[in-house]
């Protein structure tokens, strides 16, 4: 293949956005296309306010948009010019029939491929973008192939290692690209290709080609070690509850032996986000169908205790609240599944809130970028009824107005502005006795004790 010029990419979401903004910035000769089914997000693309909130992204976005970036529904034009197809659809866990509620729905992806065959024409490189089952590059390609009459294809998978709240540092400097092809010439021809744009910032040496199967399998495996580490930890965080141990001391101290290394042990109320329990759900259905039950079993173990550690939490709020919070009113900091993103998928929060709505209580929520439609729709989500909520939640615009006449406050995600409120403040303004329950470990425990409040922080002795 000659020199990239356009790249297309299927599919407005939080990795296709931000991704796409990037190479685009970075290659001012190349036009980025990204296009998506959803005119309301690509509108948001198109405006002064994006669909996602990401440190950084605003600035990246005005700057190559309309130059070398262009966001639009027509998704069929944008295949039909690209050199490169990146597919950077969702791929939710499966909510319905076989390998519901752990295989990945592969209906988006399947989606992508129909339409990029029914247009393309001549040689393109598709890229697999999103988190995908191991194997699922050699479905796409049997589409493409079944379903085209002018196109050829090079399948590559590239995923995605950007965390939400830092995509954009992660992106300019990442620790590694991987890049899954063909052994064949013509695929380490568009493996080269696919390197080439990305050598444009990235030094060589971090860029790793693998056959496609490594590449799709050590997306799930990243994802998985990075959680297990979370389970790990907040397994401890239960041990140290019960004795007089310290689990930021534990972490901290097992973190300074290089071998096992400091990020990724911080104990909360849970990991969330939409990668890690899908992920891990992933690999135990695939490890399930090739006949592996103990190697399911173990990646089990990693959600199960992730579970275990929100009803946990929520458990501790009620028994703390003299085992009643029936009426009550229970202040919640933080909605998002982690400080610096609108994103919600899979939030602890959420699970916190619905175990708490159904204990009774009415909770008021302030977090600085979720707003209540999004709120109402993951509650809703888990069957719980619109106008009940209604009823039970109020929707705050500061933490002292969320904290004001409550019983309890729950810390739920790690903004920094939380850090630095009044507690003297928000102490005044609730009933007494008066708790702050931290499930992210971030909160002075010596200054709101001295000021009066009955503090909870995860894994504290
Ligand atoms: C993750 C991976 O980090 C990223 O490489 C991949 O591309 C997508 O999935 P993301 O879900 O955006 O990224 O955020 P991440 O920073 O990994 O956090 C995931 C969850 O774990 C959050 O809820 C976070 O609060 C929690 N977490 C993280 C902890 O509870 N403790 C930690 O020490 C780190
Ligand atoms: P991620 O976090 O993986 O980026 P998102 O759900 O945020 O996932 O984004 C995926 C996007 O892909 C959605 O905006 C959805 O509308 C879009 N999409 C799904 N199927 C298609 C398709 N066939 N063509 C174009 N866009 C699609």
């Amino acid at each position: 293949m000659s020199e990239i010029k356009k790249i297309c990419c299927i599919g407005a979401g939080y990795v296709g956005g931000p991704t796409m903004a990037m190479i685009a910035a970075k290659c001012p000769g190349i036009d980025v296309s990204v296009v998506d089914i959803n005119e309301a997000r690509i509108a948001a693309w198109n405006s002064d306010t994006l669909p996602i909130y990401e440190p950084g992204l605003d600035e990246l976005v005005i700057g190559a948009r309309g130059k070398n970036l262009f966001f639009s529904t027509d998704v069929d034009a944008a295949i039909v010019d690209a050199d490169i197809i990146f597919v950077s659809v969702g791929t939710p866990t499966k909510t319905y029939g076989m390998g519901a509620g752990k295989a990945a729905d592969l209906c988006y992806i399947e989606g992508a491929a129909r339409m990029i065959a029914k247009v393309a024409k001549g040689p393109k490189i598709i890229v697999e973008k999103s988190t995908i089952p191991v194997r699922t590059a050699e479905a796409i390609k049997t589409i493409l192939e079944a379903n085209s009459e002018e196109g050829t294809f090079q399948v590559l998978s590239n995923p995605e290692f950007l965390a939400e709240g830092t995509a954009i540092d992660d992106m300019s400097d990442p620790d590694r690209i991987l890049i899954g092809g063909d052994p064949s010439d013509e695929g380490q021809a568009a493996v080269a290709a696919l390197a080439s744009v990305y050598g444009t910032w990235i030094p060589d040496d971090r860029i790793i080609r693998t056959n496609l199967w490594s590449s799709e399998l050590s997306k799930l495996v990243a994802n998985a070690f990075l959680a297990q580490r979370i389970s790990s930890i907040n397994s401890i965080s239960a041990l140290c509850e019960k004795t007089e141990a310290d689990v930021d001391e534990v972490a901290n101290a097992i973190g300074m032996d290089s071998r096992i290394g400091s990020k990724f042990l911080k104990a909360s109320v849970g990991f969330g986000g939409s990668c890690f329990q899908k992920d891990l759900l992933n690999l135990v259905y695939l490890s399930g169908h090739f006949g592996l039950p103990e190697v399911a079993n173990y990646w089990q173990a990693v959600i199960d205790m992730n579970e275990w550690q929100k009803e946990r939490f929520s458990a501790k709020v009620v028994q703390t609240l003299f085992n009643t919070v029936r009426g009550k009113k229970i202040g919640i900091w933080g909605f998002a599944f982690k400080k610096d993103t609108n994103d919600t998928r899979e939030s602890a929060a959420i699970y916190v809130c619905r175990d708490l709505l159904m204990e009774g209580a009415n909770i008021a929520i302030y977090d600085p970028k979720v707003g209540a439609e999004q709120v109402y729709a993951d509650l809703e989500y888990l069957g719980m009824e619109r106008a009940k909520l209604e009823k039970q939640i109020t929707f705050c615009d500061s933490c002292e107005e969320a904290a004001s006449e409550a019983h309890g406050v729950a810390v739920l995600t790690e903004w920094g502005e939380f850090k630095t409120v009044d507690f003297e403040k928000i102490y005044e303004g609730m009933f007494k006795p008066a708790f702050l329950f931290d499930g992210r470990n971030i909160i002075d425990a010596e200054l709101v004790r001295e000021v009066g409040f009955d503090f909870y922080s995860i894994g504290k002795g």
